[in-house]
Protein backbone atom coordinates (compact mmCIF):
# COMPACT_ATOMS: atom_id res chain seq x y z
CA UNK A 1 0.00 0.00 0.00
CA UNK A 2 1.06 3.65 -0.85
CA UNK A 3 0.28 6.39 1.33
CA UNK A 4 -0.95 9.67 -1.32
CA UNK A 5 -1.73 12.97 0.56
CA UNK A 6 -4.66 15.53 0.07
CA UNK A 7 -3.81 18.92 1.01
CA UNK A 8 -6.99 20.20 2.73
CA UNK A 9 -6.80 23.30 4.66
CA UNK A 10 -8.84 24.40 8.40
CA UNK A 11 -12.12 25.54 5.87
CA UNK A 12 -12.08 22.49 3.83
CA UNK A 13 -11.49 19.67 5.80
CA UNK A 14 -14.14 17.92 6.70
CA UNK A 15 -15.36 17.84 10.50
CA UNK A 16 -14.08 21.52 10.74
CA UNK A 17 -15.69 23.75 12.45
CA UNK A 18 -16.25 26.16 9.92
CA UNK A 19 -16.42 24.86 6.49
CA UNK A 20 -16.78 27.05 3.50
CA UNK A 21 -19.66 27.34 1.39
CA UNK A 22 -17.91 25.58 -1.19
CA UNK A 23 -16.37 22.85 0.42
CA UNK A 24 -18.62 19.93 -0.98
CA UNK A 25 -16.29 20.79 -4.01
CA UNK A 26 -13.78 19.05 -1.87
CA UNK A 27 -16.21 16.34 -1.03
CA UNK A 28 -16.92 15.47 -4.28
CA UNK A 29 -13.34 15.50 -5.73
CA UNK A 30 -12.17 12.96 -2.76
CA UNK A 31 -15.10 10.43 -3.71
CA UNK A 32 -13.95 10.39 -7.20
CA UNK A 33 -10.68 9.96 -6.19
CA UNK A 34 -10.80 7.28 -3.23
CA UNK A 35 -11.89 4.31 -5.03
CA UNK A 36 -10.00 5.16 -8.26
CA UNK A 37 -6.66 5.43 -6.22
CA UNK A 38 -7.95 1.80 -3.97
CA UNK A 39 -8.37 -0.24 -6.99
CA UNK A 40 -4.05 0.90 -7.50
CA UNK A 41 -3.41 0.13 -3.77
CA UNK A 42 -3.17 4.08 -3.12
CA UNK A 43 -4.55 5.14 0.19
CA UNK A 44 -5.64 8.91 0.20
CA UNK A 45 -5.52 10.41 3.36
CA UNK A 46 -6.30 14.02 3.35
CA UNK A 47 -3.94 16.44 5.63
CA UNK A 48 -4.22 20.31 6.16
CA UNK A 49 -1.01 22.07 4.89
CA UNK A 50 -0.22 23.93 7.98
CA UNK A 51 -0.18 20.42 10.03
CA UNK A 52 3.37 19.89 11.83
CA UNK A 53 5.72 17.75 9.28
CA UNK A 54 5.75 15.06 11.49
CA UNK A 55 1.85 14.39 9.95
CA UNK A 56 3.24 12.98 6.59
CA UNK A 57 5.56 10.47 7.92
CA UNK A 58 4.52 7.22 5.55
CA UNK A 59 3.13 9.84 2.80
CA UNK A 60 5.10 9.10 -0.68
CA UNK A 61 3.44 11.92 -2.71
CA UNK A 62 1.04 14.26 -2.21
CA UNK A 63 -1.26 16.56 -4.60
CA UNK A 64 -2.14 20.18 -3.42
CA UNK A 65 -5.81 19.48 -3.39
CA UNK A 66 -7.99 21.98 -1.56
CA UNK A 67 -5.30 24.29 0.32
CA UNK A 68 -7.50 26.92 -0.23
CA UNK A 69 -6.25 29.52 1.67
CA UNK A 70 -2.90 29.60 0.85
CA UNK A 71 -3.17 33.05 -0.99
CA UNK A 72 -3.41 34.56 2.76
CA UNK A 73 -0.32 32.76 3.66
CA UNK A 74 1.48 32.52 -0.08
CA UNK A 75 5.19 32.73 1.83
CA UNK A 76 4.11 29.88 4.24
CA UNK A 77 2.71 27.86 1.98
CA UNK A 78 5.56 27.98 -0.39
CA UNK A 79 7.91 26.65 2.84
CA UNK A 80 5.54 24.10 3.48
CA UNK A 81 5.96 22.60 0.02
CA UNK A 82 9.58 23.03 -0.02
CA UNK A 83 10.24 21.33 3.12
CA UNK A 84 7.98 18.34 2.29
CA UNK A 85 9.73 17.86 -0.68
CA UNK A 86 12.97 18.38 1.10
CA UNK A 87 11.87 15.28 3.29
CA UNK A 88 11.73 12.97 0.28
CA UNK A 89 8.02 13.45 -0.23
CA UNK A 90 6.94 13.66 -3.75
CA UNK A 91 5.51 17.15 -4.45
CA UNK A 92 2.70 17.88 -7.13
CA UNK A 93 2.61 20.26 -8.35
CA UNK A 94 6.18 20.94 -7.79
CA UNK A 95 6.96 23.57 -5.20
CA UNK A 96 9.43 25.58 -8.27
CA UNK A 97 5.78 25.33 -10.73
CA UNK A 98 3.97 26.18 -7.92
CA UNK A 99 5.91 29.42 -6.68
CA UNK A 100 6.05 30.46 -10.56
CA UNK A 101 2.09 30.09 -10.67
CA UNK A 102 1.21 31.82 -7.79
CA UNK A 103 1.61 35.41 -8.58
CA UNK A 104 0.16 35.94 -11.62
CA UNK A 105 2.21 38.15 -13.19
CA UNK A 106 3.02 34.94 -14.71
CA UNK A 107 0.46 35.79 -17.27
CA UNK A 108 3.03 38.36 -18.59
CA UNK A 109 5.40 35.93 -19.14
CA UNK A 110 3.21 33.74 -21.40
CA UNK A 111 1.80 36.54 -23.25
CA UNK A 112 5.73 37.72 -23.66
CA UNK A 113 6.26 34.20 -25.36
CA UNK A 114 3.24 34.38 -27.51
CA UNK A 115 0.04 32.97 -25.63
CA UNK A 116 -3.46 35.28 -26.30
CA UNK A 117 -4.20 36.06 -22.67
CA UNK A 118 -6.62 39.10 -21.64
CA UNK A 119 -5.22 42.83 -22.11
CA UNK A 120 -4.02 43.18 -18.51
CA UNK A 121 -2.27 46.77 -16.17
CA UNK A 122 -0.02 45.46 -13.71
CA UNK A 123 -0.11 48.01 -11.17
CA UNK A 124 1.01 48.20 -7.42
CA UNK A 125 -1.35 50.63 -6.46
CA UNK A 126 -5.33 51.33 -7.85
CA UNK A 127 -6.71 54.25 -7.02
CA UNK A 128 -9.73 55.75 -8.47
CA UNK A 129 -8.16 58.04 -10.92
CA UNK A 130 -5.96 54.76 -12.25
CA UNK A 131 -9.05 53.20 -12.53
CA UNK A 132 -10.41 55.12 -14.81
CA UNK A 133 -6.88 55.60 -16.83
CA UNK A 134 -7.41 51.34 -17.39
CA UNK A 135 -10.87 52.45 -18.53
CA UNK A 136 -9.38 55.09 -21.02
CA UNK A 137 -6.55 52.17 -21.75
CA UNK A 138 -8.82 49.95 -22.95
CA UNK A 139 -11.11 52.18 -24.26
CA UNK A 140 -14.10 50.03 -21.88
CA UNK A 141 -16.63 51.33 -19.13
CA UNK A 142 -15.97 48.44 -17.34
CA UNK A 143 -13.05 47.33 -15.39
CA UNK A 144 -12.06 44.16 -13.76
CA UNK A 145 -9.42 44.62 -10.84
CA UNK A 146 -7.84 41.63 -9.27
CA UNK A 147 -5.04 40.75 -6.37
CA UNK A 148 -2.21 39.77 -8.20
CA UNK A 149 -1.83 36.47 -5.86
CA UNK A 150 -5.32 35.77 -5.60
CA UNK A 151 -7.95 32.56 -5.90
CA UNK A 152 -11.48 32.21 -5.78
CA UNK A 153 -12.18 35.74 -7.09
CA UNK A 154 -11.54 36.99 -4.06
CA UNK A 155 -11.22 40.77 -3.14
CA UNK A 156 -12.21 41.36 -6.72
CA UNK A 157 -13.43 44.75 -7.77
CA UNK A 158 -15.63 45.64 -10.76
CA UNK A 159 -15.80 48.88 -11.24
CA UNK A 160 -17.76 50.81 -13.44
CA UNK A 161 -17.36 54.03 -15.03
CA UNK A 162 -20.19 55.42 -13.97
CA UNK A 163 -19.99 54.30 -10.12
CA UNK A 164 -16.13 54.83 -9.88
CA UNK A 165 -15.37 54.22 -5.79
CA UNK A 166 -14.85 57.44 -3.16
CA UNK A 167 -11.43 59.35 -3.87
CA UNK A 168 -9.78 57.80 -1.05
CA UNK A 169 -10.32 54.40 -2.08
CA UNK A 170 -7.46 52.43 -3.03
CA UNK A 171 -6.93 48.34 -4.14
CA UNK A 172 -5.84 46.68 -1.37
CA UNK A 173 -3.11 44.90 -2.99
CA UNK A 174 -0.62 44.35 -6.04
CA UNK A 175 -3.27 44.30 -8.76
CA UNK A 176 -4.24 43.66 -11.77
CA UNK A 177 -6.78 45.64 -14.05
CA UNK A 178 -8.43 44.11 -17.48
CA UNK A 179 -11.22 45.02 -19.03
CA UNK A 180 -14.66 43.42 -17.94
CA UNK A 181 -15.41 41.44 -20.78
CA UNK A 182 -18.67 40.57 -21.20
CA UNK A 183 -18.72 36.99 -22.76
CA UNK A 184 -18.45 35.49 -19.15
CA UNK A 185 -22.40 35.90 -18.93
CA UNK A 186 -23.40 34.98 -21.95
CA UNK A 187 -20.91 32.26 -22.98
CA UNK A 188 -19.50 31.63 -19.82
CA UNK A 189 -15.67 31.15 -18.65
CA UNK A 190 -14.08 27.17 -20.55
CA UNK A 191 -11.89 24.84 -18.63
CA UNK A 192 -9.66 22.49 -19.63
CA UNK A 193 -8.42 19.70 -17.35
CA UNK A 194 -5.46 17.97 -18.06
CA UNK A 195 -3.98 15.10 -16.71
CA UNK A 196 -0.01 14.51 -17.03
CA UNK A 197 -0.32 16.37 -20.41
CA UNK A 198 -3.21 14.96 -21.68
CA UNK A 199 -6.80 16.75 -21.64
CA UNK A 200 -9.21 14.73 -19.49
CA UNK A 201 -11.88 16.55 -19.86
CA UNK A 202 -13.92 20.63 -20.30
CA UNK A 203 -16.37 22.66 -19.19
CA UNK A 204 -18.50 25.81 -19.30
CA UNK A 205 -18.54 27.60 -16.38
CA UNK A 206 -21.89 30.16 -16.25
CA UNK A 207 -22.27 32.85 -13.56
CA UNK A 208 -26.07 33.35 -11.63
CA UNK A 209 -27.42 36.13 -12.81
CA UNK A 210 -26.74 39.11 -11.96
CA UNK A 211 -23.15 38.32 -11.11
CA UNK A 212 -19.90 37.67 -13.32
CA UNK A 213 -17.75 35.34 -10.99
CA UNK A 214 -18.45 31.85 -11.76
CA UNK A 215 -17.34 30.26 -8.93
CA UNK A 216 -20.18 28.06 -6.92
CA UNK A 217 -20.12 30.42 -3.95
CA UNK A 218 -21.58 32.92 -5.82
CA UNK A 219 -23.83 30.99 -7.60
CA UNK A 220 -22.27 29.84 -10.84
CA UNK A 221 -22.90 26.58 -12.17
CA UNK A 222 -20.86 24.45 -15.00
CA UNK A 223 -21.61 22.28 -17.29
CA UNK A 224 -19.95 19.60 -19.81
CA UNK A 225 -18.07 21.00 -22.92
CA UNK A 226 -17.13 19.32 -25.95
CA UNK A 227 -14.56 21.92 -27.02
CA UNK A 228 -14.22 22.21 -30.72
CA UNK A 229 -10.35 21.28 -32.24
CA UNK A 230 -9.28 24.71 -32.20
CA UNK A 231 -10.07 24.90 -28.38
CA UNK A 232 -8.38 22.34 -27.70
CA UNK A 233 -5.49 23.09 -29.49
CA UNK A 234 -5.66 26.51 -27.77
CA UNK A 235 -5.46 25.15 -24.00
CA UNK A 236 -2.63 22.57 -25.35
CA UNK A 237 -0.50 25.05 -26.29
CA UNK A 238 -1.09 27.00 -23.50
CA UNK A 239 -0.18 23.79 -21.55
CA UNK A 240 3.01 23.21 -23.28
CA UNK A 241 4.34 26.89 -22.61
CA UNK A 242 4.59 26.00 -19.23
CA UNK A 243 7.93 26.14 -17.36
CA UNK A 244 9.25 22.58 -16.37
CA UNK A 245 8.90 20.37 -14.13
CA UNK A 246 5.41 19.26 -16.20
CA UNK A 247 2.42 19.42 -13.89
CA UNK A 248 0.76 16.28 -12.54
CA UNK A 249 -2.48 18.00 -13.30
CA UNK A 250 -3.36 21.45 -14.34
CA UNK A 251 -7.00 23.54 -15.43
CA UNK A 252 -7.10 26.13 -18.13
CA UNK A 253 -9.05 29.00 -17.95
CA UNK A 254 -10.34 30.75 -21.07
CA UNK A 255 -12.65 33.59 -21.87
CA UNK A 256 -13.86 34.63 -25.18
CA UNK A 257 -12.38 37.93 -26.55
CA UNK A 258 -15.41 40.07 -28.20
CA UNK A 259 -14.43 37.77 -31.70
CA UNK A 260 -15.09 34.83 -29.61
CA UNK A 261 -11.76 33.89 -29.93
CA UNK A 262 -10.64 32.32 -26.38
CA UNK A 263 -7.62 33.69 -24.69
CA UNK A 264 -5.92 32.25 -20.94
CA UNK A 265 -7.71 33.92 -18.30
CA UNK A 266 -5.37 31.66 -16.10
CA UNK A 267 -3.57 28.39 -15.91
CA UNK A 268 -4.36 26.95 -12.22
CA UNK A 269 -1.59 24.62 -11.13
CA UNK A 270 -1.91 25.11 -7.17
CA UNK A 271 -5.15 23.67 -6.02
CA UNK A 272 -7.56 23.70 -9.32
CA UNK A 273 -10.56 22.03 -8.24
CA UNK A 274 -11.31 19.73 -11.08
CA UNK A 275 -14.29 19.37 -11.96
CA UNK A 276 -14.99 15.36 -11.33
CA UNK A 277 -18.70 15.90 -11.78
CA UNK A 278 -18.30 17.11 -15.35
CA UNK A 279 -15.06 14.74 -15.80
CA UNK A 280 -16.15 10.79 -14.62
CA UNK A 281 -12.72 9.47 -15.30
CA UNK A 282 -10.57 11.85 -13.48
CA UNK A 283 -10.26 9.40 -10.75
CA UNK A 284 -9.03 6.71 -12.81
CA UNK A 285 -6.78 9.22 -14.86
CA UNK A 286 -5.37 10.45 -11.86
CA UNK A 287 -4.40 7.57 -10.18
CA UNK A 288 -3.10 6.16 -13.18
CA UNK A 289 -0.82 9.23 -13.14
CA UNK A 290 0.30 8.95 -9.55
CA UNK A 291 0.81 5.72 -9.73
CA UNK A 292 3.10 6.80 -12.53
CA UNK A 293 4.69 9.43 -10.61
CA UNK A 294 5.45 7.34 -7.41
CA UNK A 295 7.07 4.01 -9.18
CA UNK A 296 9.10 6.33 -11.49
CA UNK A 297 10.28 7.84 -7.39
N1 LIG B 1 -11.62 40.25 -17.43
C1 LIG B 1 -12.71 39.62 -16.93
N2 LIG B 1 -13.93 39.83 -17.50
C2 LIG B 1 -15.04 39.22 -16.98
N3 LIG B 1 -15.01 38.41 -15.91
C3 LIG B 1 -13.84 38.18 -15.31
C4 LIG B 1 -12.63 38.78 -15.80
N4 LIG B 1 -11.62 38.37 -15.01
C5 LIG B 1 -12.15 37.58 -14.07
N5 LIG B 1 -13.50 37.44 -14.25
C6 LIG B 1 -14.42 36.67 -13.39
O1 LIG B 1 -13.83 36.60 -12.09
C7 LIG B 1 -13.50 35.26 -11.74
C8 LIG B 1 -12.17 35.17 -10.99
O2 LIG B 1 -11.12 35.66 -11.78
P1 LIG B 1 -9.79 34.83 -12.04
O3 LIG B 1 -8.91 35.63 -12.93
O4 LIG B 1 -10.15 33.48 -12.50
O5 LIG B 1 -9.11 34.79 -10.61
P2 LIG B 1 -9.11 33.67 -9.44
O6 LIG B 1 -7.69 33.25 -9.33
O7 LIG B 1 -9.61 34.40 -8.26
O8 LIG B 1 -9.98 32.52 -9.89
C9 LIG B 1 -13.50 34.51 -13.05
O9 LIG B 1 -13.77 33.15 -12.84
C10 LIG B 1 -14.59 35.22 -13.83
O10 LIG B 1 -15.86 34.76 -13.43
MG1 LIG C 1 -10.19 31.56 -11.69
Amino acid sequence: MTTIGFLACETTLPGAGQRRGDAFEHDLMIAALEPAFAARDMILTVVDWEAPLASFDGIELVMLGTAWNYQDKAPQFLDKLEALAAAGVSVCNAPDLVRWNAKKTYLRELAEAGARTIPTLWREVVTPRGALEAMETFDTDRIVVKRQVGAGAEGQELIRRGSLPDRDWTFGYPAMLQPYLPAIASDGELSFVFIDGELSHALRKLPADGDYRIQSLYGGVENVHEPSPEEAQAASTILAALPDPAPLYARIDMLRDDDGSPLLMEAELIEPYLYPEQGPQLGPRLAEAVAKRVESQ
